[in-house]
């Protein structure tokens, strides 16, 4: 199977996966969860594994490997970069009205916020997500941002932004698991017991796996240089001393964005 066959079965399967893991969530709050409100009850609180779910491992992950799609290639890198900063912008805000559901929440029910080993890794993700996205923002779209200041940057970019994702699914899984621990605990609160596997649980470790299978896909196209976008823009075309391919391959032409078009 050629190359260009393995990245379009394996961003199907992101694809596919991502729809999985939305139902999911989305069967799981409204079958076994009591469904959604916006009232401070347990009710505001399912809104929280959904919207964090959806915004900071489907949309994001969907949103990183956009550059990778081959079909993008042929066209100007512009419109492709404004539809990745809408997609992480509008994961952004999923994610942070997912977190204001569970705020509310503890603060409606005076529970401790920040206590737990989830909460530091979500919060985390979080917050360095904002971070990548205002610099991501200032670094690539304002266009008097110097070349040399975003040559700098895309390399940290693109590994802050692999270890979102990692961090995402790391919160993801141990907030299934704390759910399932809460909410499944036998007798006292007239639920089968976690540790019969009743469907609930059933579903949630499912979802899991859904979302740690996307994860690696994810993160395997991210790191395969064969699938990067070719000669796009100039800060993606640093040659490093000792490349050897490089220079024999003579002086790289000016892009168009190096001849005055900033935009490109
Ligand atoms: C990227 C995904 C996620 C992030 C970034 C995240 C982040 C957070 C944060 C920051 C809190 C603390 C809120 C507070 O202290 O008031 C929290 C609480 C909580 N989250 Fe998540 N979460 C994520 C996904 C999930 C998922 C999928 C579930 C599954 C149901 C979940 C279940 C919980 C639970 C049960 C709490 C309350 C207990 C605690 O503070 O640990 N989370 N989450």
């Amino acid at each position: 199977m050629n190359s260009m066959m393995i990245f379009y079965l394996l961003y199907f399967l992101c694809l596919c996966l991502s729809v999985a893991c939305v139902i999911c969530l989305c069967v799981w709050n409204s079958l076994w969860r009591g469904g959604f409100a916006w009232d401070g009850s347990q009710l505001e609180f399912n809104w929280h594994p959904v919207l964090m779910v959806t915004g900071l491992v489907v949309l994001y992950g969907n949103g990183a490997v956009l550059y990778r799609i081959p079909l993008t290639w042929g066209y100007d890198k512009l419109p492709w970069k404004l539809l990745h900063a809408a997609l992480m912008l509008l994961s952004l805000i999923l994610s942070v009205v997912g977190l204001c559901a569970v705020f509310n929440y503890h603060n409606a029910k005076n529970i401790p916020n920040l206590y737990s080993l989830h909460s530091w890794i979500g919060i985390a993700a979080a917050a360095l997500f904002a971070i990548q996205w205002v610099a991501g923002f200032a670094g690539f779209l304002l266009p008097w941002t110097p070349l040399s200041m975003r040559k700098l940057l895309k390399p940290v970019h693109v590994w802050l932004g692999g270890s979102i994702l990692i961090l995402s699914i790391a919160a993801s899984i141990s907030g299934i698991n704390e759910k399932l621990f809460f909410a499944l605990k036998g007798q006292t609160n007239e639920t089968q017991p976690y540790s019969s596997l009743p469907p609930e649980a059933l579903v949630g470790n499912s979802l899991g796996v859904l979302i740690v299978v996307f994860g690696l896909i994810v993160l395997r196209i991210l790191s395969t240089s064969e699938w990067q976008r070719p000669d796009s823009s100039p800060e993606d075309r640093t040659q490093h001393p000792g490349d050897t391919a490089a220079v024999a391959k003579g002086p790289v032409p000016p892009t168009r964005e190096e001849a005055g078009d900033r935009w490109s």
